[in-house]
């Protein structure tokens, strides 16, 4: 069982649940009762409605407990340090935001100052905004999902920032597509893709899919330099993996890349020592 907690920009409390195997369902009456009198939140939603679940055949349901179906979908809005984000915490991804990756965003942040940004698989905006909020001159944003798109683009006006060309680009595209034909340099690229590796057997491919990525997303980094920000939240994949994969992607390059972040998950994402792939977001960020 995943509860998120959010912020909402009028200092309210959500708290959305993702149940993922069928004991969690069963125990539905139990733990909806206790976290509301635990948290006591204005909204509370619970969903089941991720994929793994088909793994056990668990029909996806969706409840509202407590709050507005339009304060929680089309006009859902958080707060992150002090950034906004547009969400939608009954449909979007997740529980309708990727909270696992805060730290790493706040360092984007913290060096973002008149860059140029671009942000690979950016969902709802999440490092984009970020950069924009820390002083970024431009960040294009990538992701194949116009709903993602439109959440970019309403957080963008949540924050007062321009939607529209200096400042950003939304492209809506597959980012290898993306990647092949762009010619355009940035001076922080960002790329933060879906799990590619689903189960064990398909890690040879999933290896070469995060090669490829890396790769790409180097050539965009000017060539005075720059900095990546590379991730991966597959659980079959490990840390020294993962970091192996971006090191050959930076030698391929012919560049020399020195490591300034080397992170994971936020502290309030704990994982289980038995269950080392519990340690699931890999996050680096490296200096070329
Ligand atoms: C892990 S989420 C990204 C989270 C986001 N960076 C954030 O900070 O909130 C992965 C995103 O990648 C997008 N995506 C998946 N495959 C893609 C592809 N081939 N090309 C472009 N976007 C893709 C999904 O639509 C999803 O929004």
């Amino acid at each position: 069982l995943i509860v998120d907690q959010y912020k909402t920009p009028d200092h309210q409390t959500i708290l959305v649940a993702q149940s993922t195997t069928a004991g969690m369902d069963s125990a539905i009456d139990d733990w909806s009762e206790i976290i509301l009198d635990i948290f006591k939140p204005d909204a509370f939603i619970a969903r089941g409605d991720s994929s793994i679940r088909t793994l056990e055949g668990v029909k996806p349901f969706k409840k509202i407990f407590k709050g507005h179906e339009g304060k929680l979908q089309s006009e859902g809005a958080l707060i992150e340090y002090d950034v906004l984000y547009a969400a939608d915490f009954l449909n979007g991804q997740k529980t309708g935001f990727f909270l696992d990756q805060r730290e790493n965003r706040k360092h984007l942040k913290d060096h973002a100052r008149g860059k140029r940004v671009l942000d690979l698989c950016c969902y709802s905006g999440g490092w984009g905004l970020a950069a924009l909020k820390g002083g970024a001159n431009h960040v294009t944003f990538v992701d194949q999902s116009a709903d993602a798109l439109n959440l970019v683009h309403r957080g963008l006006k949540l924050n007062g920032f321009s939607t529209d060309a200096p400042t950003v680009n939304l492209i809506e595209a597959d980012i290898f597509e993306y990647l092949e034909k762009s010619r355009d340099y940035f001076d922080i690229v960002v790329s933060d893709p879906p799990a590619f590796v689903k189960s064990k057997k398909n890690l040879p491919q999933a290896i070469k899919a995060y090669q490829k990525l890396n790769s790409l997303a180097l050539k965009r980094i000017n060539p005075e330099g720059g900095l990546l920000y590379t991730c991966s939240c597959s659980y079959h994949l490990s840390e020294e993996e993962f970091l192996k994969i971006v090191a050959n992607s930076v030698r391929w390059h012919g560049n020399a890349g020195k490591v300034i972040l080397s992170s994971g998950q936020g502290l309030d994402h704990p994982w289980i020592i038995n269950r080392p792939e519990s340690r699931y977001l890999k996050c680096a960020c490296i200096q070329i």
